[in-house]
């Protein structure tokens, strides 16, 4: 069989060999657009449920759909070549049962064309990553801070402060990890605490707002690119501020259609002019 114009795609087994060694790099992405611009930097694209805050103006996670995952997935699938493809399985897909999950895990897989799925939960979710894994998905885990838990944890707050904490999230960690993810997230901990869980699991940590102790990073696309407003947390730091030439050209393009200087003459087709109704009837 030919391997020809088969993608070199990142593979999960490439990513959790990784382990220790040179960090791996991850961005959010939801569109085709942004996945060309980011895929030839990248490792591992993660499809977030971050979407619903930061492309619908949802207030959390929650209302995100298993359809719109799979419609955004999609997208960043066709969108690039190279990096790896995790998509989120959003609130209420996958936390009733193993089988529910596997259902909602197999549409993901299937429809998108993904690599893998993500997660959140620490030791309640043991039996279903492990459910998932025995049956051919690859699964990311996410501990620590997990938006969709936004309501129990009272918002959007640190984990893991003080010695019992610490040590549940250490031991989430590892019954992910034991359960068979080949990475996981860790977001929103103290440093002591991802070096912890590094130290502890045997597969990459990739962290956001964990600190550099992680195995890799990941961040929110449009918090580094300064394309989200609405809140920048204190752990990203902003490499660009887009908004403000997006906002400049939309006030240019405003400017020139209220002048009439757009279009301009290269803008326009030309072509012969339309024939005036009753032109060439013979009258009289
Ligand atoms: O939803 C999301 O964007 C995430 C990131 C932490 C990767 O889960």
């Amino acid at each position: 069989m030919s391997t020809q114009g088969r993608s070199k795609r990142i593979t999960v087994p490439q990513l959790q060999a990784r382990k220790g060694g040179e960090p791996i790099v991850s961005l959010t992405a939801y569109s085709a657009p942004m996945a060309r611009f980011l895929d030839p930097h990248i490792d591992v694209f993660i499809v977030g449920d971050s979407l619903g805050m930061v492309l619908y103006g949802m207030d959390s996670t929650l209302g995100v759909t298993l359809d719109m995952m799979i419609a955004h997935g999609a997208a960043v699938v066709r969108g690039s070549s190279h990096a790896c493809v995790t998509v989120d399985m959003p609130f209420g897909s996958y936390q009733e049962s193993p089988a529910q999950a596997f259902a909602s895990a197999a549409r993901v897989l299937k429809e998108t064309g993904c690599d893998a799925v993500k997660l959140e939960g620490g030791a309640e979710m043991a039996d279903t990553i492990r459910f998932l894994v025995d049956r051919g998905v690859p699964v990311m885990g996410h501990v620590g801070l997990m938006p969709q838990s936004v309501h129990r944890m009272g918002g959007f707050r640190v984990q893991g402060r003080g010695r019992a904490a610490a040590q549940r999230l250490v031991a989430d960690a590892q019954a992910v990890a034991e359960a068979g993810a080949f990475s996981m997230v860790v977001e929103g901990t103290v440093e002591s605490v991802a070096q912890e869980i590094t130290a502890a699991v045997p597969v990459p940590t990739i962290g956001i707002g964990a600190s550099a102790a992680c195995d890799g990073q990941v961040l929110v696309t449009e918090d580094l690119v300064g394309l989200f407003s609405d809140f920048t947390p204190s752990f990203v730091r902003r490499y660009a501020d887009l908004g403000v030439p997006l906002e400049d050209a939309v006030a240019a393009y405003a400017a020139d259609v209220r002048a009439r200087r757009f279009p301009g003459e290269e803008h326009v087709f030309t072509g012969p002019a339309p024939v005036a109704p009753g032109a060439g009837k013979k009258t009289g």
